[in-house]
Order: C-alpha cells, then sequence, then structure tokens
C-alpha cells in the first residue's frame, strides 16, 4: 500500500464556500435542467446499473445489437459483450452519411497560422484512403500501430483508420523522447509507425521523423513507417521502410468498409506513468469505451448541434483519445484543433481563435490557466470571447485563485466551468458537475456521473466520515474502465483492485462534503502531477541512475504554484565524481534525453547518501518535506542513519 501523502496545497480550498449555481438562461436549454432531474437518473443508474447503461448503449450504431450487459469476473470485466459494432463508423460514416455530410467535423489551424477544415463527409473520405493504405503494408485487426504527431487533422484520421480496421492504436505524445518512443512501441509490438516530418511549437521544428528515426533503432518490430509531410522539413527517409503518406494515399482506393468489432475487441494501447520505472500500457475496448465517451461528452459538455468545440490536449494523452477525438465525434460535434504553443506569437494567441473561430465549449488544464493569468488579463481583454458559453478544466486539482479568474476573465461570470476528474484508467469523466444542474464551487469536481460510485476509504476499505480525507476508490465497474494492462494482467489487478478490497483504486486521495462532493486533493502514491502530466518517480529515477556519474537517486514532488508540481532528484554521485553545477545541468538535459523535456527535473541536489528505513527503503517521505519546506519534522525513527538527514538539511542551507 502507498504512503498517504499530505496534500498540503489544498487545505486553503477545504474552506471555500462560494457557490456558483447554474445561470438560468444556460439550464433552460441543457440536457440535464435541474438538480432534480440529475438526482433522479444517477439514483436509477445506480440502482439499476445495467438497465441504466443497457439504455445508453442504444446511444451507438451496432451491427448486432448487444443482449447482455456486464459480465464481472473481478477484476475482468465484459461490457455489452455479444454486440459488434466500429468505433469509426460511429465517429464518422453515420454522421457523414446522415444529416452531418456537410457539417464542419475538424477545424485545424497550424501553429504559423494557416487553417485548415473537414467536413464529416470529406473525414469520412480522407479516413478510408488512409485506412487502404495501413491495409496495404499489411495492417489488419489485432495489429498495432504507433502513431507519433504532432496535433493536426492527420493524427486524427491516423487514429480513425486505425479503428476503422480494427488495429490497435498506441499514440505515444509528441513530446517523448527517442528511448520513451522505442519502449512504447517494443512493449506494444507495433507493426507500422505513422508520424511526420516535423510540428510546429514555439516557432520552433519539433523533429518528430528524426527522433522516430532515433528510436527505430532501438526497435525491430516497426517494419514501415508512414510519414506525413506536415512543414516541409528535410528528413532521412530509409529505403524499403519510410513511405511518404501523400504519395501513398494518390494510389489508394477510395472505400473501406469498417470492420465489425466484438464489444471487447481492444480499441487502443495507451501508456501512462506508474509507481515503477516501467509505464503501463492500458488497455481500452470499444462498446465500453465508445458509450462512456459518447454520454459523458454529451452531459459534462452539454453539447449542442452548433456548438464549437475546443479541448486544448495533445493527441498523445487520455484526454486527447476521450474528449479531443472520441466523445465529440461519435456526437457529430465540431471539433477545434490547434497545433502549437498557447504564447506564440504572442500569449493572447488562444483567445485570438477562440475569437475566430467562434469556439463556444473551451477545455483545458489549471496549469494552462495559471501560465494566462501570469501573462495578464490585458492580453485577454483584448477579445471578445462572446461565443464561450462552457468551460472546463482536467488533469490536475484547480486552486480557487485560478477557478476565479478563469471564471472572471475567459468565462465573463457567464460561463459554467466544469472541473472533471477522471485517469487514463478510467477511459471517460468520472467526477464532475453538470453545467445545467449542479452549482459549481472553486476546487470541487462536485459529484459522480451516472452510472460511477466513487467512495472515500482507509487502507482496509472502510469508509470515512464526511470532511475526512481518504482514498478515492470506485465501488462498480464501468464501462469505459481500462481493460488490463498490455501483457501484464498481474500487474493490471495488483495495481488497481488490490489495495483496497473489493474496488478499484484510483490512486487519488480526496474527501467527500457533508453535500456530497468531491474535493480531490492529489495522489497518495510515487506518481507526479506536472503541469497536468503524469510522471512516475521511479521512471526519472531509472534515467538518472543510467548515467554514468550517479550511483542513486531519489525523485519526489515539491509544491510549484505554476506547474503543480515540480520535479526535485537527490541524487548520490560515484567515487571521485565531482558535485559540480556543470553536472546538475547535464543530468537534467540526461533526463530530458531519455524521457523528455515534460521529465527534466527543476533541481538536482547531491547527497553522499539516501536516507533509507532498515530494510533498505528510501523515505520519500523526508524527502517530500525536505523539499517543500526545507526542513524535516516528521517522525524519522526508522530511519538507518539518523546523519543522512542531517547532512541533507545542511546542503538545503548552503
Ligand atoms: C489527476 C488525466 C484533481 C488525478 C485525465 C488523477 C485530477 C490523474 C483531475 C490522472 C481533477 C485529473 N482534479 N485531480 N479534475 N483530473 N486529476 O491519467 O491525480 O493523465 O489520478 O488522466 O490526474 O492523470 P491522467
Amino acid at each position: 500500500m502507498p504512503e498517504v501523502q499530505q496534500a498540503q496545497s489544498f487545505t486553503s480550498s477545504l474552506r471555500e464556500d462560494r457557490s456558483f449555481p447554474p445561470p438560468a438562461e444556460f439550464a433552460a436549454r441543457a440536457h440535464i435542467r435541474s438538480r432534480a432531474e440529475y438526482d433522479a437518473m444517477y439514483r436509477r443508474s445506480i440502482e439499476d446499473n445495467e438497465g441504466f447503461w443497457r439504455e445508453q448503449a442504444r446511444e451507438l450504431d451496432w451491427f448486432t445489437e448487444p443482449t447482455q450487459v456486464l459480465e464481472w469476473n473481478d477484476p475482468v470485466a465484459k461490457w455489452f459483450g455479444d454486440g459488434r459494432l466500429n468505433l469509426c463508423h460511429n465517429a464518422v460514416d453515420r454522421h457523414a452519411l446522415g444529416s452531418r455530410a456537410g457539417k464542419m467535423a475538424l477545424l485545424w489551424e497550424g501553429e504559423p497560422g494557416e487553417v485548415r477544415s473537414l467536413t464529416y463527409l470529406e473525414l469520412y473520405a480522407e479516413v478510408q484512403r488512409v485506412a487502404n493504405v495501413l491495409k496495404r503494408y499489411g495492417v489488419r485487426k489485432g495489429d498495432r500501430v504507433a502513431i507519433y504527431m504532432g496535433v493536426c487533422p492527420e493524427a486524427v484520421i491516423a487514429v480513425l483508420a486505425c479503428a476503422r480496421l480494427g488495429a490497435v492504436h498506441n499514440v505515444v505524445f509528441g513530446g517523448f523522447a527517442a528511448q520513451a518512443l522505442a519502449d512504447r512501441m517494443n512493449d506494444a509490438q507495433c507493426k507500422v509507425l505513422i508520424t511526420q516530418d516535423s510540428s510546429f511549437r514555439r516557432g520552433q521544428d519539433v523533429l518528430l521523423k528524426a527522433i522516430a528515426d532515433e528510436a527505430l533503432t532501438r526497435c525491430t518490430c516497426v517494419e514501415t513507417v508512414l510519414v506525413h509531410r506536415r512543414s516541409g522539413h528535410d528528413v532521412h527517409m530509409q529505403e524499403g521502410r519510410d513511405r511518404w503518406l501523400q504519395d501513398e494515399l494518390k494510389s489508394a482506393e477510395a472505400q473501406c468498409a469498417a470492420e465489425p468489432m466484438e464489444s471487447e475487441d481492444p480499441l487502443f494501447i495507451l501508456y501512462t506513468s506508474g509507481t515503477t520505472g516501467k509505464p503501463k500500457g492500458l488497455v481500452h475496448t470499444t462498446a465500453g469505451y465508445g458509450v462512456g465517451t459518447l454520454l459523458t461528452t454529451k452531459y459534462i459538455f452539454d453539447l449542442h448541434e452548433e456548438d464549437v468545440y475546443w479541448c486544448t490536449a495533445d493527441v498523445g494523452w487520455i484526454t486527447g483519445h476521450s474528449y479531443v477525438i472520441y466523445g465529440p465525434l461519435l456526437n457529430g460535434a465540431t471539433v477545434f484543433l490547434y497545433e502549437g504553443a498557447p504564447n506564440w506569437p504572442d500569449v493572447d494567441r488562444f483567445w485570438q481563435m477562440v475569437d475566430r473561430h467562434k469556439v463556444s465549449i473551451f477545455y483545458t488544464a489549471p496549469t494552462a490557466i495559471r501560465a494566462f493569468m501570469k501573462w495578464g488579463a490585458d492580453a485577454v481583454r483584448k477579445h471578445t470571447l462572446s461565443t464561450l458559453r462552457l468551460l472546463g478544466t482536467v488533469g490536475e486539482p484547480i486552486n480557487p485563485e485560478a477557478w476565479m479568474w478563469y471564471h472572471r476573465e475567459i468565462g465573463h461570470e457567464r460561463c459554467p466551468i466544469v472541473d472533471t476528474w477522471w485517469q487514463t484508467e478510467t477511459g471517460s469523466i468520472m467526477i464532475a458537475p453538470l453545467p445545467g444542474a449542479v452549482s459549481t464551487k472553486p476546487g470541487t469536481a462536485t459529484l459522480p456521473f451516472f452510472g460511477v460510485e466513487p467512495a472515500i476509504v482507509t487502507k482496509s476499505g472502510e469508509p470515512v466520515p464526511a470532511g475526512h480525507g481518504g482514498l478515492l476508490v470506485i465501488r462498480k465497474p464501468w464501462p469505459a474502465m481500462a481493460r488490463t494492462i498490455f501483457g501484464d494482467p498481474e500487474r493490471y489487478k495488483q495495481a488497481y483492485w488490490s489495495e483496497v478490497p473489493g474496488c478499484y483504486f484510483t490512486g487519488d486521495g480526496a474527501r467527500q462534503d457533508e453535500h456530497g462532493e468531491f474535493w480531490l486533493m492529489g495522489r497518495v502514491d510515487d506518481v507526479l502531477n506536472v503541469s497536468g502530466h503524469r510522471l512516475g518517480t521511479m521512471e526519472i529515477e531509472s534515467a538518472l541512475v543510467a548515467h554514468r556519474a550517479v550511483t542513486e537517486a531519489a525523485v519526489v514532488g515539491r509544491p510549484d504554484e505554476m506547474k503543480g508540481e515540480g520535479i526535485i532528484a537527490f541524487v548520490s554521485l560515484g567515487d571521485h565524481v565531482e558535485p559540480t553545477p556543470g553536472l546538475k545541468d547535464e543530468l537534467k538535459k540526461h533526463v530530458a534525453k531519455e524521457i523528455g523535456a515534460l521529465a527534466r527535473p527543476d533541481d538536482i541536489r547531491f547527497t553522499p547518501a539516501l536516507p533509507k528505513t532498515r530494510s533498505g527503503k528510501i523515505m520519500r517521505r523526508l524527502l517530500r518535506e525536505l523539499a517543500a519546506t526545507g526542513e524535516v519534522k516528521g517522525d524519522t525513527t526508522t530511519l538507518e542513519d539518523f546523519s543522512v538527514v542531517a547532512g541533507l538539511k545542511e546542503k538545503d542551507e548552503e
């Protein structure tokens, strides 16, 4: 059982009492219009859980309607087991061949400023041709395809083309380094990689193909690399392996039927950080994920036909999968995509685009909101933002100050804010206010979504009284839950279904107040949340000890005003290695090279030894305290060598 950490930075919001009821105008046309309506539907969804999901599954278009709902063999779930469907058909064909043929599906702005759009009919044509190119290179149902791209329509098309064939996509965030990409392609045994020459970010070329080339030197499974020409940047093309996607498309057949998939056939693998050095490849399957993302998008973002919806996440994260691609497209929405940085060429880039493209729903991370606050309200006030009607946040707890700023400066006190709690593992949003029904408060994700039964418990599963912190668990399986860890079902069971008996263990601490609302307090395990990105301390430690100068490393988080958490590494060096400032820089660069810039430590502290228990376990609690406050007050009775802590403190005071 992981150590339960205290979320000190969060105590202030425990006394939050500002409450914002849904604006009357908003509620009047919302899908769920009152608290009473939410309460009734929620109660039904719990009391007759299977009946509820059976009914909701009808929102999808099935090739074979399912008769079964849930088959639960703790911890293996099967949802809608005997149904057949295809999610690309649901996200594209049924709109393109119906009333939404001419409706804008994707609207994209590149960082240099070019704009492209695709209607549902155009998306339908593109997806089929890309699927045919994949077929040409031997991709069949069940094969794994890696996607390493920036945010562009082709990334969305690549994902949908895989889904169309029943190939399992493995999208790797474009900010990950070569080794991280190679590890993920090897673990999933990907046959094909889809990438692009480069992508633009903050005026720079992100050299995706060059990084992929390096990754491919450590990877034997990939036979074919399809390269989308995005920037025209010069790249190396390996004869017989690498092919330009645009060239391949010229001769691609126009039609490609959507493969009928079993409900439980895998849709994708997405790697995320856990408490060991090895990232976990979470496997999501077809029908349950489709039902979960479709429904949450419809109700939580209160999606209507004319909305222009923008979720700023990269397609490489779960938020990109569920709320850039599947959720909105399954609903037939218009999705806005932006390639680059929020402050390029200027800090008002996002707000310019909101006005230019008439964005009505905007979903981002608290860390981005804190950056906007730092850049100042003047940049925002140059734009009307008059089309916005709903705002959302995801990825980390939002501090009340950022919430209020978002409400005032972006939402003009008119737009509800949905604070959405969920995880890579949950697939779809689990706790969030329905904006036409539930009053919002800065700092709480409020109430569970339909069919979701969260609880706050002790380590042994005992319920914790209202107002007290504990472990957040989910008591019932839900359709969009991850089914396993690719190649490691035992780890899946251990990590999620063994910590607290009979429940799904989230790894988060939370408390529930007397109104039943959930206040998230951050991770209770060795997972960091840096700018809304999830990173395992062990992953960073493994990268550090791979450096020849390092013998041992311990990584902890430290509260950070902008990023939520910063990364602090305590490092012991080999004999005769000089602890110089130059070496600190070198180690930071080394981590960025091994994992990606997102994992670069903010601070490295050299120490002759790390504090350990008698059984040899590193005492992270002490290190966390030291990193956060500069001193250690906690109980150190189990410490092997007290002088180590004294030494670390001295270092801190230097
Ligand atoms: C954190 C991102 C507080 C939490 C969708 C969770 C949040 C982890 C919120 C999952 C929120 C996500 N309030 N904390 N609204 N949303 N988290 O897998 O610690 O990248 O366990 O999924 O982010 O991160 P992941």
